[in-house]
């Protein structure tokens, strides 16, 4: 494994985000039905010399406060938001808020998915941007991406974008 890099990646986001099809799309590049994640999932995926093991934490309202179990060591930050969920991006906003002043994720990288591009409703990743407040982080990077969690879309621009952070870090 010589030349290959480990990277911690914890995936969060509110219930039905889309994380858990995001995290089986990239492990078994196919459609997976989902039922509500009580607890995590966790894999590994390869990609462009890099190792991401990537933990889906439930993100049904009482697993929330659970999530600061994983963020040990954590590299970077998956955020998955359903932009058709108008309703709840300010609660979006506020689980972000909150995880991102952990001690823990000081250093951690921050890549947004504005996921279920394919719905009609969906806002756009600007508009998620901005509702998200992303414009305001210091001292972070980030990055957002337009997804299609079943098909795929934007998933490995993604990746793209997390593995250019990593390489840069450990320069
Ligand atoms: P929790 O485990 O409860 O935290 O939810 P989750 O974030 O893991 O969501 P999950 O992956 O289970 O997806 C919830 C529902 O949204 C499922 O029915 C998915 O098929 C659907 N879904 C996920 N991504 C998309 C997308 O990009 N577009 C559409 N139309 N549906 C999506
Ligand atoms: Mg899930």
């Amino acid at each position: 494994m010589i030349g290959s890099q480990e990277m911690k990646i914890l995936m969060l986001g509110l219930d039905a985000a889309g994380k858990t099809t995001i995290l089986y799309r990239l492990k078994l590049a196919e459609v997976v039905t989902t039922i509500p994640t009580v607890g995590f999932n966790v894999e590994t995926v390869e990609y462009k010399n890099i190792n991401f093991t990537v933990w889906d934490v439930g993100g049904q309202d009482k697993i929330r406060r659970l999530w600061r179990h994983y963020f040990q060591g954590t590299n970077a930050l998956i955020y998955v938001v359903d932009s058709s969920d108008r309703d709840r991006i300010s609660d979006a906003k506020e689980e972000l808020e909150k995880m991102l002043q952990e001690q823990e994720m000081e250093n951690a990288a921050l890549l947004v998915l504005a996921n279920k591009q394919d719905l009609p409703n969906a806002m756009t990743p600007a508009e998620v941007m901005e509702a998200l407040e992303l414009q305001k982080l210091r001292h972070r990077k980030w990055f957002i991406q337009s997804t299609v969690a079943p098909t795929g879309d934007g998933l490995y621009e993604g990746l793209d974008w997390l593995s250019r952070c990593l390489s840069s870090h450990q320069r």
